[in-house]
């Protein structure tokens, strides 16, 4: 019977995500394996949670905020639970400090999908990525700065130069209530002129005005009491204390009082990085903050916390516009097996040497030895070797170098040996202290 027709749209991927294939997914590679190396030098940890949570968890990320009220990805399982996707890093890492107590401070890096339900357009995504960091327990403005270092040193380290850094703080318990109380009245004042959509949005949130980009509401906007203005002492101590950090480092910043991140858990600190090569609609590449209440508002012990996320896509095109993490050499291979034997050595021949630490492929399917010299030479591998009756009976090999063309004769028991010494991307990927056992014959 031929099979059901199908229904081609179902086997797309669904509008707003997206599949990586090589040579894109080797630009992934660079950054996650930057990010995890640049966190590994700071003293944080790899931490994974689940794709959905409890759909609690992501309540205390905001009310009040589009992310939770109208772009979570909500389900029931089939045993009547409310679960969430995970909207954003945050929360969930805060719920695993809660439920494991690690003892803090408590370093944690990730790289997980995050969705929410946006209408997608480039650089906005209804699945994207993040690589992010969290600190539980410590309170210390020294610790802002090395987080922000964290993030600020890894667009550098990745060849990203149009980056900026935006600062802000957003106040503690003390000082926010009034700031928001201020704040209010002074957008009323204006809300005759610009509006019922303007005061029923300064009605549910105040500070979410601030970040409005609605061209009308600007120069009202603009001219709105600051949140540095209205710090307590200790919230302006703090965030001092990490302005000077920052220019002890060296880690150039822009003061920006109208910067209020879109989670209602953001407590001081707040920063964001913005990239000049993207479109200002779309222009964060990373941002992240102080949520000090967070662990105590999920039933913990209160513990300060502060961390970010940096979206890969963005980063991606981000370094599209700026000529940066080039895809560079292919995922080289370093031999490709070519068989004109069929006598199972082929299969060993391949694992002995891919045991000594080289990259290894072969041909299936019992091909012809002049297709199989095709798919070496478009396999990008540096050698081939050709098993050969005659070859073999010399225990050897034929070695093509598919640069060159030239072609030696190889003792199989040395050709581990041969191509460590003679590839040079092997060369290049062993590093000193690091070379893999190169003594064993094939
Ligand atoms: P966020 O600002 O919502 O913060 O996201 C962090 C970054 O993820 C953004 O700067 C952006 O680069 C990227 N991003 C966000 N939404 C999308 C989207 N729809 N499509 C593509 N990229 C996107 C957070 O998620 C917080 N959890 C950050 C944090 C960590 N705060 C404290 N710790």
């Amino acid at each position: 019977m031929p099979p059901e027709p199908v229904n081609p749209d179902a086997y797309r991927a669904p509008i707003g995500t997206h599949d990586v294939l090589a040579p894109e997914s080797r630009r992934w590679q660079t950054l996650v394996a930057a990010f995890a190396d640049r966190a590994e030098r700071f003293g944080f940890d790899l931490v994974v949670t689940p794709v959905f949570e409890h759909r609690e968890v992501f309540q205390r990320v905001g009310a009040t905020t589009d992310v939770v009220r109208k772009e979570m990805y909500e389900l029931t399982d089939r045993g009547g639970r409310d679960l969430a996707l995970r909207p954003e890093g945050t929360a969930p890492v805060v719920r695993a400090y809660v439920q494991h107590r690690p003892v803090p401070p408590w370093k944690a890096w990730y790289v997980a999908p995050n969705f929410r339900y946006e209408r997608p357009q480039k650089g906005r995504y209804r699945q994207h990525w993040q690589l992010g960091a969290e600190v539980l327990g410590v309170d210390d403005p020294e610790i802002d700065v090395e987080v922000i270092a964290l993030a600020h040193g890894f667009y550098r380290e990745v060849g990203l130069e149009r980056v900026e850094l935006l600062v802000n703080s957003m106040g503690d318990e003390t000082s926010r209530p009034a700031y928001a109380a201020a704040l209010r009245s002074y957008l009323l004042d204006h809300a005759p002129a610009l509006g019922e959509e303007f005061r029923e949005r300064v009605e549910a949130s105040p500070l979410r005005v601030l970040d409005s980009k609605r061209p009308e509401w600007a120069d009202v906007i603009e001219r709105a009491p600051q949140l540095t203005e209205h710090l307590s002492d200790d919230s302006r101590i703090h965030f001092e204390a990490v302005l000077a950090g920052l220019d002890a480092l060296g880690v150039a910043h822009t003061i920006a009082p109208r910067l209020v991140r879109g989670f209602d858990y953001y407590t001081r600190t707040t920063f964001e990085f913005v990239s000049s090569a993207l479109d200002a609609a779309q222009n964060a590449v990373g941002g992240g903050g102080r949520y000090d209440r967070l662990a105590e508002e999920m039933g913990g012990p209160p513990t300060p916390g502060i961390g970010f996320g940096i979206g890969i896509e963005r980063v991606l095109i981000a370094a599209d516009a700026e000529g940066a993490v080039e895809v560079g050499p292919r995922g080289r291979l370093d031999v490709f097996v070519v068989d004109g034997v069929g006598d199972g050595s082929a299969a060993r021949v391949t694992d002995a040497l891919r045991r000594a630490g080289l990259r290894v492929d072969r041909a299936f399917g019992g091909r012809s030895v002049k297709a199989q010299w095709k798919v070496a030479d478009r396999s990008g591998a540096e050698v081939a070797v050709m098993l050969g009756r005659d070859e073999a009976a010399r225990g050897a090999v034929a070695v093509k170098d598919l640069t060159t063309g030239e072609q030696v004769e190889v003792a199989l028991a040395a050709l581990a040996t041969w191509v460590h010494e003679h590839s040079t991307a092997a060369r290049r990927r062993v590093t000193p202290g690091t070379a893999p056992e190169t003594g064993s014959s094939p």
